[in-house]
Formats: structure tokens, sequence, C-alpha cells
């Protein structure tokens, strides 16, 4: 069985897409594929994937209560070649948006569905997830975490000689937990999608979102725009560009 996963997301790196799609590849058996789409250049790389594959998971941005353009584009292409090639698989989808609520999804879900109609290929359905670019920076927080419990352990080892710093470790553990439960409702239904992509059947439409009440998240999301706003948007993606001379 094989399975094509399409990062939808423009950007290069650290995108919310394709840290959901990491996650819902993790709860799919079989072959696994990973695309990224980004320019029409991408696309008859992606086209001749989908010739002998049994499903394909499309990972994307919700970009004005919609599909964004270039993918928009690629679906016209990829309509006329599942016609012609009688391609008829399993088509998911994982959608992220900014704001809280995965409801907002919605009409993205239902264009795919017309679209799976229109293509005569199988509507599997997908999982809309809210607060995408908050959920993309547990895994940072994650991976600084980690970092901090190893400099912790290294400066344990160094003044008393103890590899194993309790307070530490106790530390990493509540923030793991918590950022854990932050992602319970995505991983929830990404396990119960996967074991529909797997087996190839219908999943329906699922809404989350990060699981954190929204007075929370207003305030956290003010706090980052204003920010980002500070750095003329380009917060993190700007530092980790290549620089051209
Ligand atoms: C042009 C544009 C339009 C967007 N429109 C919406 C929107 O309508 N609703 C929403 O909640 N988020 C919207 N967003 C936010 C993105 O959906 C959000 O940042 C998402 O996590 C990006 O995913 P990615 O990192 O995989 O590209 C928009 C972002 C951009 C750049």
């Amino acid at each position: 069985m094989k399975t094509v996963f399409i990062n939808c997301s423009p950007k290069k790196r650290f995108s919310a897409s394709s840290y959901f799609l990491s996650l819902q590849r993790l709860f799919v058996g079989g072959t696994k594929v990973t695309e990224t789409l980004r320019t029409p250049a991408d696309h008859n790389r992606i086209l001749e994937q989908l010739k002998d594959t049994d499903a394909v998971v499309f990972c994307l941005p919700l970009y004005v209560d919609g599909i964004p353009s270039h993918v928009l584009r690629f679906m016209l292409v990829m309509e006329t070649f599942c016609r012609q090639n009688d391609l008829h698989f399993y088509l998911y989808c994982i959608a992220n948006n900014g704001f809280i609520e995965g409801k907002q999804n919605e009409p993205l879900m239902h264009s795919f569905e017309h679209f799976c109609r229109r293509a005569g290929l199988s509507w599997g359905g997908g999982i809309g997830i809210g607060g995408g670019v908050m959920l993309n920076v547990t895994r940072i927080l994650f991976a600084v975490d980690i970092a901090i419990l190893i400099l912790n352990t290294v400066l344990s080892v160094l003044n008393t000689g103890n590899f194993f710093p309790k307070d530490a470790w106790i530390s990493f553990g509540e923030n793991a937990a918590l950022l854990l439960y932050f992602n319970l409702g995505v991983l929830f239904y990404m396990i119960r999608m996967g074991s529909a992509i797997s087996s190839h059947k219908f999943f329906g439409k699922k809404y989350t979102r990060i699981l954190i009440p929204s007075f929370v998240f207003i305030i956290f999301a003010d706090i980052f725009f204003i920010i980002a706003s500070l750095f003329e948007g380009g917060l993190f993606r700007g530092w980790l560009a290549k620089k051209t001379v």
C-alpha cells in the first residue's frame, strides 16, 4: 500500500503543514512518499507519484477561508490527469489555520470533496486544525526543552558528578506533558485518520484546535503578532533565510 503526502505550504522551512504531515506519517502503514508543492515546477513530479498510489494526503494552510491559489492551480492539472489515467485513489486532507477554530476549514473541506467528485477520486475526509501556528511553535518549544535538559545535565555532571539532575527532569517532564496536552486533539484525530488511510476507508470531516482556552490564545497571538510586526513579519524566517549578497 502506498500513500503520497503532499506538503502544500509555500514556506520552505518550519511550516505548520510539515509538522502535521510528519505527525500523520507516524500513524500510516505501508510505503510513504512525501512531496512538496510550491510552484508549477513541482506538478509533473507529483503527478508521476499518483499513478500507482492508493491514497493521497494533502497537508495545507487555509488562505482567506479557502485553498491557496498555487494548490488550486495544481488541482486543475491533477483533475485532468486523474481522469485521463483512470485513477480512483482515496484523497484525505489536513488543513490548518492561524485563528483558533479548526471549523474555519469547513469551506476548504467542501472544495476538496467537490474536487474528488469531479476528478473521479474517493473522498476520504480530513482534519481541520485551528491554532496551527501556535501548535507548530510547540515543536520548537519541545526542542528548546530538550536543549535545556541537556545543558542542566552537563552542568550537574561538571558541578556535582550527578548524571541525573532530578529537578531538571521533573521540569522537562512537566513542560513536555503540557506541550503534549496542547496537541492531544490533533493526535486523537490523526491516529484515527491514520487507521482509515491504512485501510482505505472513509474518515469524514473532523475539526480540532490547540487545546487552550480562546482568551489565552488571543493574548499570546496578540503578543506574537505585535513582535512579528516589529520585525516586519520575518521574525524567524528572516533569520534563517539564506542571505543573498
Ligand atoms: C495569505 C494568507 C491568508 C490566510 N488566511 C487565513 C484565514 O482565512 N484564516 C485563518 O485562520 N488563517 C489564515 N492564514 C493563516 C495561515 O492559515 C496559518 O498561518 C497557517 O498555520 C500557515 O500554515 P503553513 O505554515 O503550513 O504554511 C492566512 C495566511 C496567509 C499567509
